[in-house]
This record gives structure tokens, sequence and C-alpha cells, in this order.
């Protein structure tokens, strides 16, 4: 079924090129190529001469060591690549705020999953590692990544209210879903996660992913919302009983109403629940300290570094796969020439 709708997508997107222009080959898709260089000329520019923080996620809360746990009772159809059989492997995940640096502003918050020791070939980068990147809201606040290019250069050009606004190009829809996923969360442990873009599960299937609380404390929003508050709650959880999340998949079932191609649409749960595959534990660790923090700022994820089983699915992202690495690459090269001077 997933077979048949790629190879009209493909056909569309064939059709699209030829007729305006657009290159198809990722290496060659002019909108990658237009994001890197906005993206990091936007990630250069916000400390000038100072380290380079990531355009997305920018705040690291912690970084851990977890154990991903892939469960017994999985339904067949779903027993694919990372989730065919029971295994416990070493992983890392990171905890991120999505654009503020004061844990006081209402923000998004993302969740960035590496699993280790993970048998077969990647799609691009280091094999033996399963990447999974999400984010604290249901749906993604763009639709394509045409919309989500307009939004990057409203911001190159401190205007985002005229991506939002503009008469005659509104997002309203956009500023919509950013107005209810922007909270104040009591911890980064209490929440669930999303993909929002969907994935193979299989040949046959596609899913999205979601990830949601499962540990036996939670925390409470503190009289005064400090500027670090989610990290102390996340000390302060670990103190008390290790981190539990259920990491769940959600097969699509029709096109209409689950749309590869719109980001911005919630895959409605109650058309197909969510079920459990694994098994995500943190144990308490030294997360914050300066060391902890500065090697979190080191690492890097990328939804490509994927098993075939688990590809990324739809345009979407097709355009994260270069952006990812172009842009974390220069992250990284920027900071590791400051450091050795
Ligand atoms: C065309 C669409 C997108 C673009 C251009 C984009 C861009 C980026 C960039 C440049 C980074 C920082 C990379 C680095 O410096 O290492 C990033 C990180 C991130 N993005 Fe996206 N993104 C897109 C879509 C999405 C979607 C759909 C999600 C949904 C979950 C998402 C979630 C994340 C997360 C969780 C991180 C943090 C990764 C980390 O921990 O290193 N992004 N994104």
């Amino acid at each position: 079924m997933y077979i048949q709708k790629i190879t009209t997508g493909i056909l569309c997107t064939i059709f699209l090129g030829l007729f305006s222009g657009i290159a198809l080959a990722d290496d060659l898709d002019p909108l990658a190529n237009s994001m890197i260089q906005l993206i990091n000329e936007i990630q250069k520019n916000r400390v000038p001469g100072g380290e380079v923080k990531r355009f997305n996620q920018g705040k690291s809360l912690g970084c851990f060591n977890a154990e991903f746990e892939v469960v017994d009772d999985i339904a067949p159809e779903l027993k694919k690549g990372l989730f065919k059989k029971r295994g416990r492997y070493s992983s890392q995940a990171r905890f991120a705020s999505a654009s503020t640096f004061d844990d006081s502003d209402k923000d998004l918050r993302g969740l960035s999953i590496k699993v280790s020791g993970v048998e077969g070939a990647s799609l691009s980068g280091v094999n033996g590692e399963q990447h999974f990147l999400l984010n604290s809201y249901p749906a993604l606040f763009v639709d394509t990544p045409e919309t989500f290019y307009k939004f990057i250069q409203a911001t190159y050009q401190d205007q985002r209210w005229k991506f939002f606004v503009n008469p005659l190009d509104s997002h309203l829809k956009s500023l919509w879903i950013i107005f209810k996923a922007r909270e104040n969360h009591t911890s980064p442990f209490d929440i669930r996660y999303w993909s929002t873009t969907p994935f193979a599960l299989g040949d046959e299937n596609v899913v999205k992913y979601s990830v949601r609380p499962c540990s036996t404390v939670s925390s409470e929003l503190p009289d005064t919302l400090t500027e670090n508050y989610l990290r102390d709650a996340m000390d302060l959880h670990l103190s008390r009983a290790p981190v539990c999340f259920d990491f769940m998949v959600q097969l699509q079932t029709n096109d209409e109403d689950m749309p590869i191609e719109d980001a911005s649409v919630i895959w409605d749960e109650d058309d197909s629940p969510f079920q459990k595959v694994a098994r995500l534990t943190i144990e308490s660790q030294a997360f914050s300290t300066p060391a902890a923090l500065a090697a979190c700022e080191k690492t890097s994820f990328n939804p490509w570094q994927s098993l075939a089983e688990h590809k990324p699915l739809g345009r979407m992202n097709q355009v994260r796969n270069r952006v990812y690495s172009a842009t974390s690459r220069f992250r990284l090269d920027q900071n590791s020439k400051l450091e050795s001077n």
C-alpha cells in the first residue's frame, strides 16, 4: 500500500520538477541548499563570535544515558526493523527547548533519541545507530518544507510577524499551532512527544512515533519560574525515581485524514491508537555539570540516521536529510575552531 503511495508521490514530484525547474536529486534540491545557507547565517549571527547553538532546539536541557528496550508483546505487523525482536539497547536521550534559552518563557520541547548497537545498515551516516526526533506537540507548525522555508526567511529578516499575518500570504494556522504548542511545562520528563512526520515501518506500513511518560513520579510547576527550572525539575525527578517513557507507533490507515505530505495535520488517535513497541528508561546521573552540558552541545541527531525499514517519508523529511547534516557540521566546525583559539 505504502509503495503505491510513494510511487504516486514520486511521479508527482517528477512532474512538478520537470515543469517548475525544481531539481530532484537530494543533493541538487535548491530548497535544501537555500535552507542550509540561511540557517547557517542565522546560527552564526545569533551570538557573533560566540558558541553556535542549534538553529532549532537550541537550549540543551540535558543529555542522558538511557536504556531503550524493545518489548515482547508487539503486534506481528509492527515487528519490523528495530522492533523485530525483543532487545535492550544502550541509548542517548537529549531534551531541549525549541527557541528560547530562559525556561520561564513558554516554548515547545524536543526529545532526540539515539539507539546504539542496532543491527543492519543505516540509510546514511553511522551503521548501528537509529535516531528518533520528536517535538512536544502532535503537529508541526508548518505543512510543507516550502512553508518552513518562508518561515526561515522571515526569521533571517527578523520579521516573523510578516510570515504569520502578511495579508497576501498569511499563515494563521501556523500561528494557532504555535500558540497552542508553547507551554510552561512542569518538566520535560512529564510530557508527550511526537514525530509529527511519517516514517516507513517495513515495506507495507507508514507510522508516526510518539513517546509517552510512564514514570511513577512527576513534577510540579514551581511558584517562581527560574531560568533553569526545567533542569532542576529533571534533577529532582531522578533523585526520587527513574524516568520512564513508552515509545509507540501509530499506523496510517488512510491517506485523506492521515496525509504524508502535510506535517501540520494531527493523525487522529481515535481512528488509529498509538501502540507501544519499546520503553525508554533513564536512571539518576550527573547531567547538568558544565562538562556534561558541553558534551551535550557536541552531539547531533538526524532522522536519516536510520534503518531502511524506518525510512523517513515525505518531502519534509527528504529536505531534512541534507539540512541536518550540513547545518550540524557547520555548527560543530565553528565551535571546534572557537575552542582551539
Ligand atoms: C524542513 C523541515 C525542518 C528543518 C529545516 C529543520 C531544521 C533543523 C535544524 C537545522 C536543526 C539543528 C541541527 C543541528 O544543528 O544539529 C534541527 C533540530 C531538531 N529538529 Fe528540525 N527541522 C525540520 C523539521 C523538523 C520536524 C518535522 C521535527 C519533528 C519532530 C523536528 C525536530 C527537531 C528536533 C527534535 C531537533 C533537535 C535535534 C538534536 O537534538 O540535535 N524538526 N532541525
